[in-house]
């Protein structure tokens, strides 16, 4: 077979593909230990909230977030079917990482004031200066596990996509129960996260889809629904590449 594919395709052909071969291979390998270690050592891998802080301070955010949309239909599909459908016009907002405003675009335009808050000081830079001229806007520095400065019972909805996936349990469980005590009662949480602990890739953190059930559910939450993806006019939309999913939730009242 060697010699074969050797005598059609040439000597450089054939050393890239067993050069690609070798490296698939060494891939695979690297990350299935990586992953084990992580697991076994309970290690936070890259996914720390001191690693995210470092991470998305010097990330190029001259795409705004645009690089994570898959299509502009699958953009207006999320904003229509999801966003629209569980946050509340004219409502009090907070967003957990806008990055580059992604989505605090549409927030803005549809809500009487979006708190933004973020773990990293250069994305709420960027988001200032791209919604300067809001007046409905404001911007809070987070440790990045927790919603300081923002008063009890205030909010109408949370809304986090593309944030969640990054973040482990042990900072996710401490979100829970600072979210619920920012919302008011009857007021909706929705947020992105992966679903298989990283084993998917990605860059995901340990989070699971039942671990996120069980630490709402801990702080207080109902469970509204939970789901990796979705059908819009026909068309099969996915939350996301690695198996990520959406949880939807609310506080009880
Ligand atoms: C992949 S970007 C997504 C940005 C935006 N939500 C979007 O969808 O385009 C991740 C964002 O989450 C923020 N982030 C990461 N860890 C965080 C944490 N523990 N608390 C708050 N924000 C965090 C980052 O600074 C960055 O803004």
């Amino acid at each position: 077979m060697g010699k074969a594919v050797l005598k059609e395709n040439g000597v450089i052909w054939t050393s890239y593909l067993r050069f690609y071969y070798l490296s698939s291979a060494v891939a695979e390998r690297s990350f299935a230990a990586l992953d084990e270690r992580r697991k076994r050592l309970h290690l936070p891998g890259l996914n720390s909230a001191g690693l995210n802080k470092l991470i998305w301070e010097s990330w190029d955010w001259n795409a705004e977030g645009e690089e994570w949309t898959p299509s502009p239909e699958w953009k207006r599909s999320v904003l229509d079917t999801i966003l629209a459908k569980h946050i509340p016009e004219n409502g009090k907002v907070v967003e957990i990482g806008p990055g580059g405003g992604r989505w605090t675009e549409t927030l803005l335009e549809r809500s009487d004031h979006v708190t933004a808050v973020d773990i990293s000081e250069e994305c709420l830079k960027v988001c200032s200066e791209r919604f300067s001229e809001s007046e409905n806007i404001s911007f809070v520095l987070t440790p990045g596990d927790c919603l300081p400065e923002v008063e009890d019972g205030s909010i109408d909805a949370i809304w986090s996509f593309d944030v969640f996936v990054h973040i482990n349990r042990k900072e996710v469980s401490k979100y829970a129960i600072d979210m619920f005590r920012v919302l008011r009662p009857g007021g909706v949480g929705v947020i992105h996260h992966g679903t298989v602990g990283g084993e998917n890739g990605g860059w995901r953190s340990n989070m699971t889809a039942q671990g996120m059930i069980d630490e709402l559910e801990s702080a207080g939450f109902e469970i509204v629904d939970q789901f990796t993806e979705w059908t819009d006019q026909g068309k099969e939309h996915q939350a996301g590449l690695y198996g990520d999913a959406v949880t939807v939730f609310k506080k009880p009242g």
